[in-house]
């Protein structure tokens, strides 16, 4: 039988975007076609470092390559929802940078247009595609925690505030500081971990501490929080805590911990040191004995989100990371921030 032929993949937005463009680059299943982005500076030596010839400075240009199959949206958070609809109704296969949206409105009508195209559409929640992650996953596929009832995930910076006065730190452009930008990552694996349960009801908090200060002193506009918190319960009686920051007194420059409570065990997904080495940490009852295992080293997975998204169009396959999973992460996102403007836990 002959080989299928590569898929051609197209990524617009060259900052998180060159990760996913190397990592199609490097994906014997399809060739890195096509890059665009609207700052040349950015576009033109990324282009001849890649050996790309089709480069794109608008948008609209490259939904009409028609040679292009697949593509990554790596923009600021307020283009996802437009351009990933506007790369769907052209009949692209699309891959978007997380959060899925800004609201759960735009989430959904990208939901509908990717199931109106036919087309596939994943989240890129790579925070899934590591080795403590699978292996973790692994644990609780086996059986090993039992029934979960209740996770609690935490990221926290001590010093990482990106860019004052950048689009990240003005709310009409990101949707919001830390929540939507760490904690999104946190929560699509709690909720991965346990089965995507329906959340039915949110309680939040935000605050912004250290932010305005800094960009007050350097002349720029900081519309986000800076630290936020969180209770979500899910329609099967589990919860989930959460809280994520980007500047706090906590310890470590990153802590990052994702623990599944079961009836059988616990398990932790986290930072080993200060960075992102990740392990994972398995707590069981054993003959009556508290017994705590620590991996630091596991298999790594076969692919990486791109390879990963590459293979499904190929192979007709659903994407991991759906777009169901996206509109789960985004009402919680989205709650959680009602939840805390107006002081009352949010039904959903
Ligand atoms: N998954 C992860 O681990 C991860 C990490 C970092 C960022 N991100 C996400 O990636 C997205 C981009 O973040 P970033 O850090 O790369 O931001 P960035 O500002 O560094 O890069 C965005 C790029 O988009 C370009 N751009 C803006 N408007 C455009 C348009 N209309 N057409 C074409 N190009 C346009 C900009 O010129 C810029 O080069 C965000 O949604 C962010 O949340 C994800």
């Amino acid at each position: 039988m002959a080989k299928p032929r590569k898929i051609r993949c197209a990524v617009i937005g060259l900052g998180m975007g060159r990760h996913h463009a190397q990592n199609y680059a490097s994906c014997p299943e399809s060739e890195l076609y096509a890059l665009c982005d609207v700052d040349q500076k950015r576009l033109k030596p990324f282009a001849e470092q890649m050996g790309v010839k089709k480069t794109y400075t608008n948008v609209e240009d490259l939904a009409a390559d028609k040679k292009v199959d697949a593509v990554s949206v790596a923009l600021p958070n307020f283009l996802h929802a437009p351009i990933s609809i506007m790369m769907l109704e052209a009949g692209k296969h699309v891959m978007c940078e997380k959060p899925m949206a800004m609201t759960v409105e735009e989430a959904q009508a990208m939901e509908k247009a990717a199931r109106k195209s036919g087309r596939k559409f994943m989240m890129h929640f790579n925070t899934r595609f590591s080795p403590a992650s699978f292996f973790i996953k692994s644990l609780v596929q086996k059986g090993l925690l039992g029934e979960v009832y209740h996770a609690r995930t935490i990221w926290h910076r001590r010093q990482g505030i990106p860019g004052a006065g950048s689009w990240f730190t003005l709310k009409e452009k990101s949707g919001g500081g830390p929540l939507i930008d760490l904690g999104v990552h946190r929560i699509d694996l709690a909720l991965w971990l346990m089965g995507h349960p329906k959340p039915v009801a949110v309680s939040g908090a935000t605050f912004a501490k250290f932010g305005p200060k800094l960009a007050g002193t350097a002349g720029k506009s900081f519309t986000v929080e800076d630290f936020a918190s969180g209770y979500v319960r899910f329609e099967n009686g589990a919860t989930l805590s959460l809280e994520t920051s980007w500047a706090s007194f906590c310890e470590r420059r990153e802590d990052m911990s994702t623990m599944i409570f079961g009836d059988k065990g616990g398990a932790e997904h986290c930072n080993l040191g200060e960075g992102y080495d990740m392990g994972v940490k398995l707590i069981q009852n054993v003959d009556g004995q508290q017994k705590v295992e620590v991996f630091k080293t596991m298999p790594p997975p076969n692919e990486n989100a791109q390879s990963h998204f590459v293979h499904c169009i190929q192979k007709n396959r659903a994407p991991m990371a759906s777009a169901k999973h996206g509109v789960f992460v985004q009402k919680i996102l989205n709650g959680l921030y009602e939840s805390a403007e107006t002081g009352r836990e949010v039904r959903m």
